[in-house]
């Protein structure tokens, strides 16, 4: 079997360059599972996807968590199809589980204002659950504008745009399985 994985790709125009490896993502990301799994023994959460960004996330976490857990997804866009955020979430899909009394961990793939998590967070707090934790891949502390607290993150960067493991631009390259960073001299030549 083999992985689409160049150390270069041209997404919609733009170059970028090999950021996270697949195996510093495999590594990173079953470490998040053992922590979860440690720190909700006998809580039985629901994990909830924010889609569309975080399904191979989730889909990679789940299949290292050791306990008994359930899963949902809420939809949202706050990117359009641009390399910044337009500042408004619209919701496009809501949660199918009950989550009152329950135990609930959002996942997202990144965590860049921290707008889209924040109207995440006070959503779900209107629906009563137990708890409620955040867990993001990536998490650009530098950029945040509505702060929020983030218990569990995989790896903290710079304010650059990625791409791939489930992250798009204008809707293409989530299929990669590495994560990209913007090449921003490139972009500069045009
Ligand atoms: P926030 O609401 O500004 O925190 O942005 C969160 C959402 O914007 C994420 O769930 C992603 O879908 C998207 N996003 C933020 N930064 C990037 C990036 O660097 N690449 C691709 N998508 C991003």
């Amino acid at each position: 079997m083999s992985f689409y994985e160049p150390e270069t790709v041209v997404c919609n125009g733009s170059l970028f360059r090999l950021y996270i490896t697949k195996e510093q993502l495999d590594k990173r990301v079953s470490e998040l599972a053992r922590e979860i799994s440690r720190d909700y023994k006998d809580k039985k959460p629901i994990f909830i996807g924010i889609l569309n960004g975080a399904f191979i996330f989730l889909a990679d976490l789940m299949r290292h968590v050791s306990i008994p857990c359930e899963v949902d997804f809420f939809k949202l866009s706050s990117y359009g199809d641009e390399k910044v955020s337009s500042g408004h979430v619209t919701e496009r899909k809501d949660l199918d589980a009950d989550v009152e009394g329950r135990h609930i961990v959002l996942i997202e793939d990144i965590v860049d204002t921290g707008l889209s998590m924040k109207y995440m967070v006070d959503r779900i707090r209107e629906k009563n659950p137990a708890s409620v934790t955040v867990m993001t891949l990536l998490h650009k502390p530098d950029a945040t504008k509505h702060y929020v607290n983030v218990e569990y993150v995989g790896f903290q960067i710079p304010t650059l745009f990625v791409l791939g493991y489930g992250m798009d631009f204008a809707q293409e390259g989530r299929n990669l399985p590495q994560i990209y960073v913007i090449d921003d001299e490139y972009e500069k030549k045009f």
